[in-house]
Formats: structure tokens, sequence, C-alpha cells
């Protein structure tokens, strides 16, 4: 396997491929024509199709994230063959590279939940899907390259006009969104509820939908530095700080409480977040962003994140008329037979999209050789509502070694560096083929959340 520098796809690349004749069928003929020797030959040399795809090499920084060359899938029986076009990157990329997700795969793995693209090929059984059609997939990892083979049950078809970029923006925040906000959280006209991490992916998602509604009041918690871009977007009633006294903030525009609180952070938030409802509110844990605290996995914020959560009681609950409760998309669709149901959510979502009552709202857009640092930005929580990734687009030009020590032997320094870091690029190399990693977090999301 050869790390690759990540080259964009031919422009050409961009419709959907002739059907490509099967490997075993170029055999064949060759054996009729030259003899068995010949044919295994050419077997021999013939090296295996490959494609582009962000892979982890191992379980950590932002290092281990690596554009690498990949043999293209092989189709199962209900599987489609999806040509990616556009991809969505989610905070859970960002805990599954640190090895802080439950029961992630052994790496090396392809990255990613989500994609967006052409059917390529259909594998036998799938009868809803024809090569050409448009698609949004949700495949468990593997999202994240040219090529990959989906099971027909997470892959759903794009409405007429949607491209590739919004349908990657759109499908799993907006599914997570509208499951919380009408599914579970029973939102309705006059209602109130407070939204963490307001600005991201999944919170502009809940705070659109909140708008679908007359009447709905959405405290938006958010970093500071997103504060003026929330507020004239206006999707949120009040915009709140992270990491101040928001609870105090609610309390003064609705001392009661309120009626619905999304929490995604855990933690100590599960507990204020409890303590601002109202009776007959409801508490919805999604999320344990709070065991990230930077580039790596930290256990410390992990069993920290679980020990500050209060074990509240049915008893409690029965006695001050409040819900709590819990969801969790990746369980429910691969663990749980979730599909069909998510299917329905899917068909929800679409239909708000081509009414025009929801709009994904997309940060930015980078090429599958800049995710590491697309990763960055959100670890730096600079991102305003959903980052994607397109396959087709151009790597940022890196910024050239630095003229520092250019004087005096200066080439001398940058070739060293030049080779140590091939050294090092060969060392990784290594470990990805021989598929060695780093020990995940032991069911470290599900602890946390628990
Ligand atoms: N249950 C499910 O099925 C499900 C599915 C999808 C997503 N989720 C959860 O929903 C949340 C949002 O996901 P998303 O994909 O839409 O991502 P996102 O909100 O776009 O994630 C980035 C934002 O998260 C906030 N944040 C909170 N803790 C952070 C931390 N430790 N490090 C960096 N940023 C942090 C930051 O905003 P502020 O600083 O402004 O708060 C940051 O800009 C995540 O917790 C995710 O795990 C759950």
């Amino acid at each position: 396997m050869s790390e690759q520098d990540g080259k964009p796809a031919a422009a050409g690349d961009d419709k959907a491929p002739a059907p490509e004749k099967e490997p075993s069928q170029d055999k064949e003929e060759k054996t009729a024509e030259d003899g068995d020797a010949a044919a295994a030959d050419k077997k021999e040399e013939e090296p295996p199709k490959e494609m582009r795809a962000v892979v982890l090499t191992g379980f950590g920084g932002l290092k281990s994230v690596k554009v690498l060359k990949k043999p293209e899938p092989t189709l199962g029986e209900g599987e489609v063959l999806v040509r990616v076009r556009a991809c969505g990157l989610n905070f859970q990329d960002l805990m599954a590279r640190q090895g802080a997700i439950d029961s992630p795969p052994k790496t090396p793995f392809i990255l990613g939940f989500e994609c967006a693209g052409e059917v390529a090929e259909v594998g036998e059984g799938v009868e809803n899907f024809k090569v050409g059609d448009r698609v949004v997939a949700l495949p468990e990892y593997r999202a994240w390259a040219e090529l990959v083979a989906v099971p027909a049950k997470y892959v759903y078809p794009i409405p007429d006009g949607m491209s590739f970029l919004d349908a990657a923006a759109i499908t799993m925040n907006y599914i997570v969104a509208y499951i919380l906000v009408f599914e579970l959280g029973g939102v309705a006209s006059g209602k109130s509820l407070v939204l963490h991490s307001a600005g991201g992916g999944v919170g502009q998602a809940v705070a659109q939908l909140c708008r679908t509604v007359d009447d709905v009041t959405v405290f938006g918690v958010a970093s500071k530095g997103k504060h003026e871009a929330l507020t004239a977007g206006g999707s949120l009633t009040h915009v709140l700080e992270r990491g101040g006294d928001y609870a105090s903030e609610v309390r003064k525009v609705a001392p009661e409480g309120v009626d619905l609180v999304l929490d995604c952070l855990c933690g100590e938030e599960c507990n204020r977040g409890y303590n601002l409802l109202k009776p007959m509110g409801r508490y919805i844990l999604y999320g344990s962003s709070n065991v990230v605290t930077g580039e790596t996995r930290s256990l410390l914020s992990v069993a920290k994140s679980w020990w500050q959560v209060d074990k509240v009681s049915p008893i409690k609950l029965f006695e001050e008329s409040k819900s709590i409760g819990g969801f969790n998309l990746r369980h429910l669709m691969y663990q749980q037979n979730g599909a069909p149901y998510v299917q329905g959510i899917v068909s929800k979502v679409f239909d708000l999209w081509k009414e025009g009552k929801i709009k994904p709202v997309v940060d930015s857009t980078w090429a599958l050789e800049d995710v590491p640092e697309a990763m960055q930005k959100m670890h730096d929580r600079k991102n305003i509502g959903k980052i994607v990734l397109d396959p087709n687009m151009e790597p940022k030009p890196k910024p050239a070694t630095p003229a520092k020590g250019k004087a005096k032997g200066g080439d001398k320094d940058d070739k060293k560096k030049e080779e140590e870091k091939k050294e090092e690029d060969k060392k990784e190399e290594k470990k990805e083929e021989n598929g060695e990693q780093a020990a995940p977090a032991e069911n470290a999301e599900k602890e946390a959340s628990s």
C-alpha cells in the first residue's frame, strides 16, 4: 500500500462511469487466447483497482488521518456501490479518530459515516436502486472514499434539485434533529428549549426545525465567537455563552424553567439540564462532546464525564413529573434494526427541504487531503453549521518550508527534515500494512453517556 499526495480525480470523473468489466471476465478471455500460463502471469501483473480514501492509521491525533490508495470495494449481496461526490464531517468522526467511540473497527480503516454520490453498481437482490441514481448514504464507517459499498437499507434517494454537497450536509444532522425535536422532544407551539452546541451541524438543524413551528423559544448555547453570526442568523431566540452561567440567564427569561433540554455534552451539563426543566419537562442526552478535551483521547475526561452525572431514580422523576431520555442514531441503525424507522425520518426531512422550510447551513467545504485541517476547525469550535468534504476538490496549497535557516545551511536542514519525514511516513505505512493499532477506549462513549 503506498501513500499518495492525494491527486484530485480527473475532471471526467464527474460523470457516472461506464459499466466496468468484471476482472474475472478479463481473465477468462485471456485464458482462451494465450493459455493457462500466460493468464496466470497476467493475473500476477494486474494490480487491483485502487481508489483514494481517508484512512485512520491508528487511534489518536490528526497525524493518523491520511489519504491513501486502497483497493476498490467489492460489492456484496444487498449492497449498493456509491461513487462518492460529497461527504459529511460529524463530531463522531473526531471521537472515532481518538478511539473514544464504542466498538470501533481495528485500524487501519476508512473513516466517515456520511456520503452522497451516484450509484455505480447494484448488488444482487437490490431492487430499489439502479446505476446512475443520485443517493446519500450512511454507512457504518468507510464513507470518505471515492467508492463505498453500502447496504441498501442505509441508502436514500436524493430529491431532484438537491446538490450532493447539500445532501451530505443535511442527512445525518437533520435525521438527528428531527428525531430530537419532534419524535422525542414533542416540540410544539408555546414550548421552550435549551440547545447546546447551537452553532454546530446538529444545533443549526434543530434551530431550523424549531422555526417551522410558531412560537417556540430556543435558548442556544455556543462559544462567544459565534454569537454575532448566530444572532444575525435569527434561528435562535436567545444566544447564551458556553462556559458561562447560562442556567441563570435562562431563568431570567423563563423563571419556571424550560420544556426541553437537548444535551450533547454530558458530564455536569446533565445535572444542570435536568435542573432547568419545568414540571412535565424532558431532558434528552444525545452526545458526549465533553469527553473530547484535546487532540487525543483522555481517559480522565471520559471518567470525569461519567462520574459527574447524577444518577436519577424513576421515583424522583415520578415525584417531579419530569422525563429523561437518550438517543443514539448509530446504535439505532446498526445495532437495533432501526433502519426502516430512519428511512421514514429521511423522507420527512427531504419533504421539508422540498417545501423550502429547511436549508442546510454549510460552514465550509474541504478536499479529502485537508480533512485534518477540517477536523482541527471543529476541535477549535470554529464551525458554524456543517463541514463537508468534496473528493473532487483541489487540496489547499501547503505552506512552503519556512525560510528560517535558509541562509546558513538551510537547504541541508530542509533535506534532513524531508528525509526524516519520509522515514516517519514509511514507518506509518508499514504500521498500516501490518494492521497495527493503539488500544481503543473500551466503550468509552457508552460509559460516558450511561
Ligand atoms: N446521538 C446521535 O445519534 C448523534 C448523531 C450526530 C451527532 N450527535 C452529537 O451531536 C453533537 C453535535 O454533532 P455535530 O456533528 O453537529 O458537530 P458540531 O456541533 O458541528 O460540533 C462542533 C461544535 O461542538 C461544540 N463542542 C462541544 N464540545 C466540544 C469539544 N469538546 N471540542 C470541540 N467542540 C466542541 C463546539 O461548539 P461550541 O463551542 O459553540 O459549543 C463546536 O463548534 C455531538 O455531540 C455529536 O456527538 C449525536
